[in-house]
């Protein structure tokens, strides 16, 4: 007999097929550290709907001090073994650019990856806002770059004055938030925060920002969840992952 209280199979794909926030490139900041778990963690976006990703590694001072010329390379790496694979995975190069003085640098040497289409991804210090933040998007935007804000939920001091995402929002800031934060990956106040910018329509962008095998486990364990099935309904049809980079 049919049975009407037989639960429907927990849904395991993303309702997108870009993922624009994630660090698999092999060996150039505290992703992914070799080709071979490059690889790996590519099945795992496959697994999970993924076809399409743009490899934002860290740029920062002192830390990850990439520059076109060390990303470029790990890049071409990567896309020889995914066509070795016979993998159906196309991968964007561009970065997660920190704001600080080395990438600031890089900017104004018209050094740097921005994504397809002139968007580029914007990383906060996480202490607090950095001085001359409005002047930067402005004259970013006066160059034609559409900047995004890489997970805004995360930067507390945003979180305790939520106003300013109004304001950067509406200044064309777009913003990408991170699907672990849902989870509470990042603790309750990135949690609470991504869902306040989700019921204010203020999520252009959702992105892995995987690092790691855990990142994907937890990803895919969410998928299907009542929390995700919300998330899902509200962007679906505002989402921009896949309509600015069809691949
Ligand atoms: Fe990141």
């Amino acid at each position: 007999m049919f049975n009407i209280f037989r639960k429907k199979p927990k849904e395991t794909k993303l309702f997108y097929h870009t993922d624009v926030h994630c660090h698999l490139l092999p060996g150039v900041d505290h992703g992914s550290p070799d080709v071979d778990t490059s690889l790996e963690l590519l099945a795992l976006q496959q697994e999970m709907g993924i076809d399409h990703i743009i490899a934002t590694s860290h740029v920062t001072k002192a830390t990850f001090e990439n520059t076109p010329e060390t990303l470029r390379p790990a890049h071409e790496k990567l896309c020889r073994a995914v066509a070795e694979k016979g993998m159906n995975m196309k991968i964007d190069l561009s970065a997660e650019y920190r704001i600080d003085e080395f990438s600031l640098a890089q900017f104004k040497e018209n050094r740097f990856l921005p994504y397809p289409g002139n968007y580029l991804l914007l990383e906060n210090a996480f202490q607090q806002e950095i001085l001359g933040m409005d002047e930067l998007i402005y004259e970013l935007q006066l160059k034609n770059f559409y900047p995004i804000l890489a997970h805004p939920e995360r930067y507390d001091y945003y979180g305790r004055h939520r106003e300013r995402y109004t304001q950067l929002h509406n200044a064309g800031v777009l913003f990408q938030i991170n699907l672990l934060s849902f989870t509470g990956y990042f603790g309750g106040r990135a949690k609470d925060t991504a869902q306040w910018l989700l019921e204010h329509d203020c999520i252009d962008f959702l992105g892995s920002d995987m690092h790691n095998r855990q990142h994907a486990e937890i990803i895919m364990d969410f998928i299907g969840s009542k929390d995700y099935n919300r998330i899902a309904d509200r962007l679906r049809s505002r989402l921009m992952n896949d309509t600015e980079f069809a691949s």
